[in-house]
């Protein structure tokens, strides 16, 4: 498999929403959700932006504290916490008025549960007006609007969708080591529409031409592939995109 990372439709919206997060007018909110179904790539892409945009990238986790999510703030800016609750705060603030940099939150679900965490960086988006991007699953959105005041200040809401045809199109021929026929291209997209399972399936498709000697994956040659594969084609959601 080619280490490529590709550009999707939902990575291109992904990337518009920053730039439009970051270059918003003066005295408007700056805060942004990502949400989607598991396995359509937002951590990948978020990871990837982080990293061309030396923006701060943190992953919640389960019963993730408001003061937990300041040190791991705090360590992404290179500072030792201190040791009380609001001395802590007041660094993250200092740092990120002197230095502003974008932070983004993966897996924002956990943090839903504990409303101080939530409450924390909402702070901190109105006392440095750094933009804060949340990144959650498909419910995201829904346990986001019971936190009122947060939601308020979501300037941006976009979710990531399975892929469309042109999607699963790119993927296969910029992450693959081996073509695949038309044929199979379009069966790939009638059984998987997840990046995790398409990156799945063209290495079990790689494995098997390596060998057997073969230089296309036609169709036949996938079902086999697909028939020794887990994916669940009853939870398949399909994009209304025909292109
Ligand atoms: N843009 C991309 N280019 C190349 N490969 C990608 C890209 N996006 C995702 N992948 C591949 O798909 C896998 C799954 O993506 P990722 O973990 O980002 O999904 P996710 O939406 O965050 O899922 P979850 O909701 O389960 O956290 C990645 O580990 C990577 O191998
Ligand atoms: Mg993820």
């Amino acid at each position: 498999m080619k280490k490529v990372f590709v550009k999707t439709r939902n990575v291109k919206q992904m990337i518009s929403m920053f730039n439009r997060l970051r270059d918003r007018e003066d005295g408007v909110p700056g805060m942004g959700l990502i949400y989607g179904e598991p396995g359509l790539g937002k951590t990948y892409a978020i990871t990837w932006w982080a990293a061309q945009n030396d923006a701060i990238l943190i992953r919640s986790a389960n019963l993730m504290s408001a003061r937990w999510l300041l040190e791991e703030i705090i360590e992404e800016l290179g500072e030792i916490p201190y040791n009380k609750f609001s001395d802590i705060f007041n660094q993250v603030i200092a740092q990120l008025i002197k230095t502003p940099r974008l932070i983004i939150v993966d897996e924002t679900d956990y943090l839903t549960i504990d409303s101080r965490a939530v409450e924390t960086l909402r702070d901190i988006h109105d006392k440095t007006n750094v933009p804060i991007v949340l990144v959650g699953m498909g419910t995201a959105n829904k346990r986001l609007q019971r936190h009122k005041h947060l939601y308020d200040r979501l300037l941006e809401i976009i979710k990531f969708e399975p892929f469309c045809k042109q999607d699963i199109t790119s993927i296969i021929d910029q992450l693959s080591e081996v073509q695949f026929t038309d044929c199979a291209k379009k069966l790939l997209y009638s059984r998987t529409n997840r990046f995790r399972q398409l990156v799945k399936t063209i290495s079990k498709a790689e494995q098997v031409a390596k060998s057997n000697g073969i230089k296309e994956i036609d169709e036949i040659t996938l079902k086999e592939v697909l028939k020794n594969d887990e994916i669940d084609t009853e939870e398949i959601e399909f994009s209304n995109e025909n292109s």
